[in-house]
This record gives structure tokens, C-alpha cells and sequence, in this order.
């Protein structure tokens, strides 16, 4: 393989179309994300078929984009990465055949990545220095897990969601609050202004130190019920209130137990990874708690840390130097988890 490996990544697992070149699995060249959010606003979440029809329209021009930006044209590439699951099978599908018709045509190795790994490798892109073991949280849409890695591709799942995952709720508890799509971001800029000892909300799954399984439905529940007990008292609900009693919550759990697991394994470095991993009281909290255990907390820039195709491409990259190349009956693999990959 050339010394220096360039890898396009190709990311269509939800709402974000996103391409990027990445040289080495480390240096960023070019990610190019196009995101849906203007075409799911209106229903509160995403429409899956809305999501793949706009991939199908907008992924080539996206990869265009990135290669340009990249200086990179399609046969100076090593591998061509592309996020096969976990995902919405018609999002997944757009990216999936995308690569392999890209991969057919120019020879260059097609290369399938798991989404939910490649979130942990943003932090590969980062520019810190990097020593395993590691200890990772990927909070996402659809994922909460607390993962121990000793190796690229050597992964123990310490802990997952046993419902709902911490991005889902927020975009729950936005929806309920008419606050639009996707509810992260927004919750946080609210909470800012709210006082969170307003209400008082349920944090699932604390107290037993071996015990690394997260649960946010409850809290889910309790926030709704309190939105709808104010509704019916004719209250106007103070939703930065609601949000920032509502995100403590959410961030006690997250940063209590990812505290508790980084003393049991013993890592020096902890990674944050996800969409979820934007949020600025969960990195804020979670640095002031690691920081005098001695924990390294790396996180990746926010944008970073939501879908885009660089971090595919960094994940893709340990791939193809482990000689894991996919073969042209690659599917999309909409309900793959993190052991059956990495
Ligand atoms: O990782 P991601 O882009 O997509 C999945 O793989 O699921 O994560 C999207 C999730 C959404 O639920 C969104 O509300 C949440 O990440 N999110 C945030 C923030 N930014 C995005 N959650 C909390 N605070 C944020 N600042
Ligand atoms: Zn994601």
C-alpha cells in the first residue's frame, strides 16, 4: 500500500449527505456535509423517505465537491469508505451503492464502515496523540454506549441504552416543546437561560458502580408528563427551564457513569463521540470530572462530532490497513451493532 493512503469516506446512514477525503486516517483534506434538517423540520423528525430520495439527488455532487476541494480525483484515491450501518436502510442504500458503482469503475478498494466505530475515529482526526486503551461514550440519535477499545477494531460494549438513546429523547423532549428538528442543539442554547432546579427529573440506573447500562425513557416520560400537567393548568411551560432541568439530567447520568467505568478500566484518555457529544454542558461537565482523575478527556469540534464522511474515512482507513476490504455483495446493514463489526 503507498505510504501516504488517501480514502474517501461516504456517509448516508440518516439525514446528513457527507463525503470526505482524509490522508492517513488523521489529516482532514476536504468534509463535505449537506444536511436535510430543512426538509424533515416540518414533521419533527426524519422522514426516511425523504432522507434516501434526497441522498439519491445529492450525494454525487457532494462527493464531486469534496474531491475538489481535496485536489484529489477519483484514481489518485486508496480506498473508497462507506458507512453500511447501523442507519435508515433506504439512507444507507444511496451511500452503499454509490461506493461500490465509484469502487467497480475505478478499481480502488471499497472499504465498509460501521457507522457507530466510525464516530469514535473523529477523534482520530483531532490531532491528539492517541494511545490505547481507550474509553469511548458514543451518544448519538440512535446509539448511547460506553465502549472500552484495546486496539483498532478490538472493542468490549461495557454499557448501552437498554431504550431510548440520549439523542432521540432531546429530540423527543424538543418536538414536545415545539422547538423543530434535530432538538440538540436548541435544547442546549435554551438550557443556558433556564434554571434546572425548576423541576426535578429522574436519573435511571444510578448507584451500582458495576452497572454501565444507560435509560433515559423515564426521564423521557417525566418530562412529557410535566409539559402536559402545565399545559392543563393553563401554565405557559418555561421551556429553558424545562431544558436545562431536563439536560442535567441527561448529562448527570451520561458523565456519572462514564466516570465510574474510565476508574474501573483504567484509561488515560477518554474519547467522546456522537452527535449528543456536541453538547456543551455534557463536554464541559464531563472534562471538569475526568480532569482530576487524571483522564484525558479528547473531544472532537462539534462538527465532528455529528455525521459527516471524514470520519468514515478515518474509521475506513484502519480498514484497509488490517487488508479488510469489502466485497462487491456488501449490503446495507441497518441494524448493526457494535460487535458484529469492529
Ligand atoms: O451522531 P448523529 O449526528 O446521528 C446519529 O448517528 O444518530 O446524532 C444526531 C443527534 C440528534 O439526536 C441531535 O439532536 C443530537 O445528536 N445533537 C445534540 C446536539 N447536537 C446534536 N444533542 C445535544 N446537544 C447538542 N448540542
Ligand atoms: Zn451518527
Amino acid at each position: 500500500m503507498a505510504l501516504k493512503a488517501l480514502i474517501l469516506g461516504i456517509e448516508t446512514s440518516c439525514d446528513d449527505t457527507g463525503a470526505g477525503v482524509v490522508l492517513n486516517g488523521r489529516s482532514i483534506l476536504s468534509n463535505v456535509v449537506s444536511s436535510q434538517d430543512s426538509f424533515h423540520r416540518r414533521y419533527g423528525g426524519v422522514v426516511p423517505e425523504i432522507a434516501s430520495r434526497r441522498h439519491l439527488e445529492i450525494v454525487n455532487p457532494v462527493i464531486d465537491e469534496a474531491l475538489a476541494k481535496a485536489g484529489v480525483s477519483l484514481d489518485e484515491l486508496d480506498g473508497i469508505a462507506v458507512s453500511h450501518g447501523p442507519g435508515l436502510v433506504g439512507s444507507l442504500l444511496v451511500g452503499v451503492s454509490t461506493a461500490k458503482a465509484l469502487s467497480f469503475a475505478t478499481d480502488v478498494p471499497l472499504l465498509a464502515v460501521n457507522h457507530l466505530e466510525a464516530h469514535i475515529y473523529a477523534n482520530f482526526l483531532t490531532g491528539a496523540v492517541l494511545a490505547f486503551p481507550l474509553l469511548c461514550l458514543v451518544v448519538s440519535g440512535g446509539h448511547t454506549s460506553l465502549i472500552y477499545m484495546w486496539d483498532h477494531g478490538e472493542i468490549q460494549v461495557l454499557g448501552r441504552t437498554r431504550d431510548d438513546a440520549a439523542g432521540e429523547v432531546f429530540d423527543k423532549i424538543a418536538r414536545a416543546l415545539d422547538l423543530g428538528f434535530p432538538g440538540g442543539p436548541v435544547i442546549d442554547q435554551l438550557a443556558r437561560q433556564g434554571d434546572a432546579g425548576a423541576f426535578s427529573f429522574p436519573r435511571a440506573l444510578l448507584g451500582d458502580e458495576n452497572n454501565f447500562d444507560f435509560s433515559f425513557s423515564g426521564v423521557k416520560t417525566a418530562v412529557l408528563n410535566a409539559i402536559r400537567r402545565e399545559t392543563e393548568k393553563g401554565c405557559r411551560v418555561n421551556v429553558s427551564d424545562v431544558a436545562a432541568a431536563f439536560q442535567e439530567a441527561v448529562v448527570d447520568v451520561l458523565v456519572e457513569k462514564s466516570v465510574l467505568a474510565a476508574r474501573k478500566v483504567e484509561v488515560r484518555q477518554f474519547l467522546l463521540a456522537g452527535g449528543v457529544a456536541a453538547n456543551s454542558d455534557l463536554r464541559n461537565r464531563l472534562r471538569r470530572s475526568l480532569e482530576p482523575e487524571g483522564i484525558e478527556l479528547v473531544l472532537p469540534p462539534a462538527e465532528l462530532c455529528t455525521d459527516n464522511g471524514a470520519m468514515i474515512a478515518a474509521a475506513g482507513y484502519h480498514n484497509l490497513l488490517r487488508g479488510k476490504r469489502a466485497s462487491w455483495d456488501l449490503n446495507a446493514l441497518p441494524n448493526l451493532g457494535f460487535e458484529k463489526n469492529i
